[in-house]
């Protein structure tokens, strides 16, 4: 048996990056996965490659209706939703004075409206299937003071305190949901090589523990979404893990090299 054996999980951002390394966790151990991302194409490939009937779904998260359609097709196919990971998410890189209104809309529609949306429509089909867990996707950024990530930390921020709202008001409703937010630091994917203005992505991420400053593989966060997943964290919600190898809390010089 799998650690999420049996259950359906729809992981939004899922083509690429974080999103696709949880795919592959949540689909190793057991779970039918559904790929939710606008990139088809490459939603599509990755489920080709998954086992347990996994599925590729176009999916924008800013679209209400999208997620009407997709939670109506889910509770169609499977009658149940037991996992939803909002991953989905877009950099930006500009301080407060350089960010225009519709910059700031934009980040803010995909991680903040896009998580609200995801669980406002996922949560009554998770209940009618007996409950579930939701992974919310932010960010360090959530918690510290990046000049150059005005609108992601406004929007990650929200996708933080939103999710503590959602998990009491699951328990006020008495449903079996619970709903975790998971804050990484800097992770090797396209969206860091765009943000660091770098040419390509640093693949692969060495084994063993990293020095601080380096960045983490896309599978270390998909571990942690997994565990949050799983019926192993069940007396866990409404919290918050920081995920990037101590680099919020060091207070310290670097050593020279
Ligand atoms: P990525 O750029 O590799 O993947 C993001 C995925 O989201 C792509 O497949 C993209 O097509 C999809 N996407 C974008 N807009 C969408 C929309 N409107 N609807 C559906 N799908 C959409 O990025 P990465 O690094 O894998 O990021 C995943 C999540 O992790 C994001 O929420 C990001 O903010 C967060 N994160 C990433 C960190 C990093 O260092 N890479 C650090 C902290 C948080």
């Amino acid at each position: 048996m799998g650690r999420v054996s049996n259950k359906v999980a729809v992981v939004t951002g899922g083509a690429n990056g974080i999103g696709a390394a949880t795919c592959e966790r949540l689909s190793d151990e057991g779970a039918t996965v559904v790929v939710a991302d606008v990139d088809v194409d490459s939603a599509r490939d990755l489920a080709a490659r998954l086992g347990n009937g996994a599925l590729a779904r176009a999916h924008d998260v800013t679209s209400e209706s999208g997620w009407a359609r997709l939670m109506a097709e889910i509770l169609g196919t499977f009658g149940r939703l037991d996992v939803l990971v909002n991953n989905a998410g877009i950099a930006f890189v500009a301080d407060v004075v350089d960010t225009t209104l519709e910059q700031f809309r934009r980040v803010n529609a995909v991680s903040s409206e896009g998580t609200f949306l995801g669980c406002k429509y996922a949560i009554p089909v998770m209940h009618r299937g007996g409950g579930g867990s939701i992974v919310n996707v932010s960010s360090i950024a959530s918690h510290m003071g990046y000049s150059q990530f005005c609108a992601y930390s406004a929007a990650k921020g929200a996708v933080r305190s939103m999710t503590k709202s959602i998990a009491i008001a699951c328990q006020m409703r008495q449903y079996q949901i619970r709903c975790n937010s998971i804050h990484p630091g800097s992770i090797e994917t396209a969206m860091t090589r765009i943000a660091e203005g770098r040419a390509a992505v640093a693949s692969p991420v060495p084994d063993g523990v990293l020095p601080i400053g380096a960045s983490g593989a896309p599978r270390d966060v998909a571990n942690l979404v997994l565990f949050l997943a799983s019926d192993e964290s069940r007396f866990i919600t409404g919290a918050e893990y920081v995920i990037d190898n101590g680099s919020m809390i060091c207070q310290e010089v670097p050593l020279p090299a």
